[in-house]
């Protein structure tokens, strides 16, 4: 991949109206009357200019509170009247983005780490934090996805990866401080990629010059999905509700499994035990009342009556685990689209 940072945005029309500007004011030789003249015409000029700028930034994206603001009433909707079943993780989130959003001088960046079972509302999260950062969403330039399979596929070319990572973050930082970066699949990131990262992600003034303090930083993982699921199957057999389950009963055993697992990226890699991330977030498995709100979502999103009996039958038809009890359902909400379109297309 070739990763190449975005920097200062301007227009060449920006630039001969300052050209014309300053050479329009050295007025050593001019008369009181001419003076008079180029005076007015400076003064119309920098209004021009004013205006000019506030259109182009009005219809181009930049690093400008038009653009970039947090609104917390927006998330906080969408999490609790869009991701279903995840009470511990719409918590977190809500309590992390929003304290480091109103903070003005935080003292590193936000980084959190969301964790759990395929298809459980990892990248949607992420998608409602960027949404409710950022004007464009997942679609702003200050946004920036690294899938570790897509990415980063060859080890062999470790030492390149890391380079053009750095400068990718780097430039974008440079560029502007409020950047979010969103590394998916994180349990197959090279440990080496990761401890790449680490600078960007520490109690640090200022990296050459470049403040990376009020940068987000979101891991996407599966690891520890298998520890959160067992606690919510302890909680489903000893009958107590699920909405019961706490962030204590999941944090020990879900920090335990993603630090011991061989195969998770966070594996050697320093981050966690140099406490950078500031919130790990886990996503529990959801179970057959969720798929079915999911679907009557999806149906909703694409203004069909609402069906409960095809929402119910969409959801039956999905694979539960563990195999004698069907508590979760094995790829959560995921594939759910396709499923509909063979009940609702001819
Ligand atoms: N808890 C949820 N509430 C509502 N919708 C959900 C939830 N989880 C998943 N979905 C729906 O399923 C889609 C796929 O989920 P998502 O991509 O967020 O899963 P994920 O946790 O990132 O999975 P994976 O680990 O496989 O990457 C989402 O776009 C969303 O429409
Ligand atoms: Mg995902």
């Amino acid at each position: 991949m070739n990763l190449r940072a975005r920097h200062g945005r301007g227009s060449p029309l920006l630039l001969l109206l300052l050209v014309l500007f300053t050479s329009g004011t050295r007025t050593e030789a001019l008369e009181p009357i001419s003076t008079t003249i180029a005076v007015g015409m400076a003064a119309a000029l920098t209004g021009f200019l004013a205006t000019y700028q506030n259109i182009f930034y009005y219809f181009h994206e930049c690093c400008r509170p038009e653009w970039i603001s947090f609104n917390k009433t927006a998330l906080k909707t969408d999490l609790e009247q869009k991701l279903f079943g995840q009470h511990v993780a719409s918590r977190i989130v809500l309590k992390a983005v929003n304290g480091f959003m109103s903070n003005e001088s935080p003292k590193k960046p936000l980084v959190l780490s969301l964790h759990g079972w395929t298809g459980t509302g990892k990248n949607f999260v992420s998608q409602m934090i960027a949404e409710s950062i950022f004007k464009e969403g997942m679609d702003s330039s200050f946004v920036h996805v690294f899938t570790s399979t897509l990415h980063f596929p060859h080890p062999i070319q470790i030492d390149t990866y890391k380079s053009e990572l750095q400068q990718w973050i780097k430039g974008n930082v440079s560029s502007c401080e409020r950047s979010l970066f969103i590394f998916d699949e994180m349990d197959k990131m090279h440990p080496g990629l990761i401890d790449c990262i680490k600078p960007y992600l520490d109690y640090y003034d200022k990296l050459d010059g470049v403040s990376y303090r009020k940068a987000i930083f979101i891991f996407l993982s599966n690891s520890g999905g298998e520890s959160i699921v067992q606690t919510a199957l302890d909680f489903w057999r000893a009958g107590r509700d699920r909405s019961e389950i706490q962030l204590k009963d999941l944090e020990t055993s879900l920090s335990l499994s993603v630090f011991n697992n061989k195969e998770s990226g966070f594996f050697r890699t320093s981050l966690i035990d140099r406490n950078l991330v500031d919130f790990f977030v886990p996503f529990l498995p959801l179970e057959f009342k969720h798929v079915v709100q999911c679907v009557m979502a999806e149906m909703k999103a694409r203004n069909l009556d609402l069906d409960q009996d095809v929402a119910d039958q969409v959801a039956k038809d999905l694979v539960y685990f563990p195999k004698v009890d069907r508590v979760f359902s094995a790829k959560g909400c995921k594939t759910i689209d396709s499923k509909l379109d063979y009940y609702t297309k001819d």
